[in-house]
């Protein structure tokens, strides 16, 4: 049985992707912050793990509890678009921002990265075409568009190093889904979203190791 790991899996897509492989019969080990989150994953048939992703100490947790695993395929999913204006941004936003869509990367994907070696398996992080800046034609959300590019940054050199060790790393866009972060009207549901992402993670080859795929698997520009 593939064990899957799902960083951020309380509601939305984080929440789909941990139905889906577990209704595939995959072992999936996810990690929510708030405890009735953990134990709606426990009802899943998931193995819950407490996880503030901008919490060192709890990052360090997950690191020890992970230590001995083999993780075929891992999502980071957890992320914040802040503020929904697009004035100045205060220091607790920015702060807010980037250290759960950046930060919290820097810090997990070295742990996870090497554990998604070992299989030879694959990596998702859910960034974002907002990240993109070759594809940019609005300007709307720029501290989250900072962000996911940062994000990108991080997915580059995680790329870089664990690619060799056999990791297959990339960047996606979810499309614009149906999630509380998406809204209601947004264009794809979250279980349509959720099953491109897996497709297209599963068929990625290592040469796709350091790509940024929309989630039907179309090339994004940076
Ligand atoms: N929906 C879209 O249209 C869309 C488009 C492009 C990219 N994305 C990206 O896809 C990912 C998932 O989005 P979504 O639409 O599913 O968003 P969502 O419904 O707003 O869910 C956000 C998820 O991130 C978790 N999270 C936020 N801060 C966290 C923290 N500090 N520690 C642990 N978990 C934290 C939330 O946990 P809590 O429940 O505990 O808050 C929740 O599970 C995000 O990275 C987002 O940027 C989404």
């Amino acid at each position: 049985m593939p064990t899957a790991l799902i960083i951020g899996a309380s509601r939305g897509i984080g929440h789909e992707l941990a139905r889906q492989y577990r209704l595939d019969g995959w072992r999936v080990i996810a990690t929510a912050r708030k405890p009735h989150d953990l134990d709606d994953l426990k009802q899943l048939g998931a193995e819950p793990h407490a996880l503030d992703v901008t919490n060192t100490e709890a990052i360090a947790g997950l690191g020890w509890k992970l230590d001995d695993e083999k993780i075929d395929t891992a999502w980071l999913v957890a992320g914040l678009y802040g503020p929904r204006h697009d004035g100045f941004p205060t220091q607790d936003d920015f702060d807010a921002v980037m250290h759960t869509n950046v930060l919290a990367a820097m810090r997990l994907l070295p742990i996870v990265a090497p554990l998604v070696a070992s299989t030879r398996g694959k990596l998702g992080v859910l960034s974002s075409r907002m990240g993109s800046i070759g594809g940019r034609t609005g300007a709307n959300g720029s501290l989250y568009r900072a962000s996911k590019a940062a994000l990108n940054s991080v997915l580059r050199d995680t790329a870089i190093n664990f690619g060799p060790q056999g990791a297959t790393c990339i960047a996606f866009h979810p499309g614009w889904v149906q999630t509380d972060m998406g809204g209601a009207g947004a264009q794809i549901t979250v279980e349509e979203s959720v099953r491109d992402l897996r497709a297209t993670l599963a068929a990625a080859t290592p040469e796709a190791n350091g790509s940024f795929l929309n989630h039907d698997g179309d090339p994004l520009p940076w």
